[in-house]
């Protein structure tokens, strides 16, 4: 049975029901000991010879507590942002075949096995999406949304050598990563406490290097927070500021939302119409996909400047990868083309009604819990109990923790975690910011727009009591 396609677009959402992956609305159960014994490190080990070998639970045995366990961790995951509903049985029959989209998407190699043709219909697609010019822009299809940063970041310096990377402290780690790699000049700039980069220590910090090119990344969508950089705002400081376009170049990190931002009504407009550079974002968040994959856009002037013929490929070397996985390629093709603009608009819009849900839910109850606007990543406490935040496989940074809304996560699932969620509080207390300028104190920031505050500071912080 189809699931995904978009003439079945009804209320409730048909994802919503989908649950072949554990992804659904019920909660899979827990492996019995048994099965935990056949995936030990031992009994997964790999013999070197019969006699070693002998004991251990077949490949089998193995495989079906393997799969267990995945339905039962996909149905109870709630921290990081991958949508888990989805359906791509039609395109397992292609797993068989070696797919490698190896050298440039445009510029075909002599080896045969590949998905170009859907891979280049995704970078159009995505070139539309983000208002690109036809015949002005190059993309591909990465292995992540960081490889995607890598080569974002990566044009960025061969356009301008002399350049300063500006990003706020809240960028993800595969931004100043880049620099690092690169060897380029980067400054950390502070960031409000919603988590958007702190426009006037961003202006100040431009004014003190007019001397030299700017680039500058755009957080749209921080990873903890959620929180979208102004780029409105940031174009007018680097107008005041006198960068004329010559001398700055803009890389949007959109991991999760720039595949949903497009979808909000009335959302700010993230577009190549305006003088930005380059997009990277996951493929496997908002749009999901079981296997990590992204895209990268940018101008195609830019991507000329790294441009290498390899006679072995018979094609161009403009990727960081040399092989690529073709088979992600296909993915993201076959979702896009299911679901249509109206069904992700559907699930995207689901996600942040749900979001909402949560924070009322946990506001009501009391806990410090807050939602940036355009965003599904719910920001709380950091619960008490380890074993908790693992059930959960909750991300945490010092003492707060999220809980990003993807399209499988329910109302019903969130009702069952938050029930959880006060049971532990009822039992162990709430997490006290630990400092007054901790995430969590952040939090609770008036700026935020919070009434429910935090605990006060505990200068004596406890060690995971559970
Ligand atoms: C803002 C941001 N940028 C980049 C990344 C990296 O994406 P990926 O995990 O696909 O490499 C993430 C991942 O969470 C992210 O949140």
């Amino acid at each position: 049975m189809d699931f995904t396609t978009s003439s079945k677009l009804g209320s409730p959402s048909p994802w919503a029901v989908f649950d072949a992956w554990g992804a659904g609305a019920d909660i899979n159960s827990a492996l019995t000991p048994e099965e935990e014994l056949c995936l030990e490190p031992d009994a997964v080990r790999i013999p070197f010879s019969i006699v070693d070998g002998t004991n251990l639970p077949t490949e089998t045995e193995i495989l079906t507590s393997y799969d267990k366990l995945m339905k039962r961790r996909s149905s109870i995951h709630l921290g990081y942002p991958y949508n888990l509903m989805y359906n791509h049985e039609e395109l397992h029959p292609f797993m068989k075949y070696s797919i490698n989209n190896l050298g440039d998407p445009f510029v075909p190699s002599n080896y045969g096995v590949h998905s170009r043709q859907f891979e280049v219909s995704v970078i159009d697609f995505f070139a539309k999406l983000w208002g690109a010019t036809p015949g002005e822009y190059w993309g591909y299809v990465t292995t992540c949304g960081t490889e995607g940063n890598l080569h974002g970041i990566l044009l960025a310096r061969e356009c301008h050598p002399t350049g300063i990377l500006y990003s706020s402290k809240e960028t993800h780690y595969s931004i100043f990563k880049a620099a690092r790699y690169y060897r380029m000049d980067a400054k950390s700039i502070p960031t409000l406490p919603m988590g958007e980069i702190d426009y006037e220590a961003l202006e100040k910090t431009l004014s003190e290097n007019k001397d030299r090119p700017a680039i500058i990344n755009v957080n749209i969508g921080t990873t903890v927070k959620g929180a979208i950089d102004d780029l409105d705002r940031i174009l007018r400081i680097l107008k005041n500021q006198g960068f004329t376009r010559d001398r700055f170049h803009i890389h949007c990190d959109g991991a999760l939302f720039a595949m949903m931002m497009p979808f909000i009504d009335h959302a700010p407009k993230l577009s190549f119409e305006k003088p930005i550079d380059s997009i990277a974002v996951s493929g496997h968040k908002m749009l999901g996909c079981p296997m990590p994959c992204g895209i990268a856009l940018t101008r195609k002037e830019h991507v000329k400047k790294v441009e290498m013929k390899i006679d072995y490929l018979n094609s161009v070397d403009t990727t960081i990868m040399g092989s690529r996985n073709g088979q992600a390629a296909l993915y993201l093709w076959y979702s896009l083309r299911k679901k249509g603009f109206e069904g992700i608009k559907k699930e995207v819009n689901q996600c942040l009604v749900t979001a909402g849900y949560m924070r009322d839910k946990l506001n009501e109850a009391g806990l410090t819990c807050r939602l940036n606007d355009l965003s599904c990543t719910v920001v709380l406490e950091r619960p008490m109990c380890d074993q908790f935040i693992k059930k959960w496989q909750l991300a945490c940074e010092g003492d707060i923790a999220h809980v990003v809304v993807m399209p499988n996560v329910t109302e019903e699932k969130i009702d069952v975690f938050v029930a959880e969620y006060l049971a532990v509080v009822d039992e162990l207390g709430r997490m006290p910011p630990q400092d007054e300028t901790s995430p969590l104190a952040q939090l609770s920031s008036p700026s935020w727009g919070g009434k429910i505050g935090a605990q006060a500071i505990n200068p004596n912080p406890p060690k995971d009591v559970c």
